[in-house]
């Protein structure tokens, strides 16, 4: 669906944006575990800001190409973030639940600000209306693989996006 050099392309737009919008102020990239961890660790190569780097496990799917619609921290970030502007990364918002929930939960934290940066977004199957400050590509209703994205956790190393049939 998306080859590795348009995804490269985009990544480098985006780590400009970032870079313009932020000034020159640090920021937190939280990268959420492990969809985005490819996409992460490019985005920070793209952004020129002092950064730091955490990241937040996060479960929601099962083994399958269905959303249980229960979010589960599988692992917490290293340190707190009061105070700091915080950007979520994450691969893919799909029917927003995930991001809602961690929103929630950041804010509870009292950072300075948080913003969310996806990958890809699957407008059709959106359940809540969540905020995308920054967004790679908008994608049909597909289940998509690779550049971090899995199905039952196979095809995170395939350096494009892909589809799967027949799920
Ligand atoms: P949401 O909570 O429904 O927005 O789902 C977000 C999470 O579901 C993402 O971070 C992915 O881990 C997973 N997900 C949703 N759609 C896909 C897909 O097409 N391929 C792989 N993972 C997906
Ligand atoms: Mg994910």
């Amino acid at each position: 669906m998306i080859s590795a050099a348009k995804i490269s392309e985009r990544v480098r737009q985006l780590g400009e944006e970032i870079t313009r919008d932020y000034a020159g102020r640090p920021l937190v990239l939280v990268c959420v575990l492990k969809g985005s961890f490819i996409f992460a660790s490019d985005l920070a190569r793209a952004i020129d800001l002092p950064l730091r780097i955490d990241f937040l496990g996060v479960r929601s799917y099962g083994v399958g190409t269905d959303t249980s619609g229960v979010v589960q921290i599988t692992q917490d970030l290293s340190s707190p973030i009061a105070n700091e502007d915080v950007l979520i990364v994450e691969d893919i918002v799909d029917t927003g639940l995930t991001i809602a929930h961690l929103i929630d939960l950041f804010r509870t934290r009292q950072p300075s600000s948080v913003k969310i940066c996806s990958l890809l977004h699957k407008p059709a199957r959106a359940r809540v209306e969540v905020p995308i400050d920054y967004l790679g590509f908008r994608i049909e209703d597909k289940f998509v693989v690779g550049y971090g994205l899995d199905i039952a956790e196979k095809y995170r190393n395939l350096p494009f996006i892909g589809v799967v049939e027949n799920t």
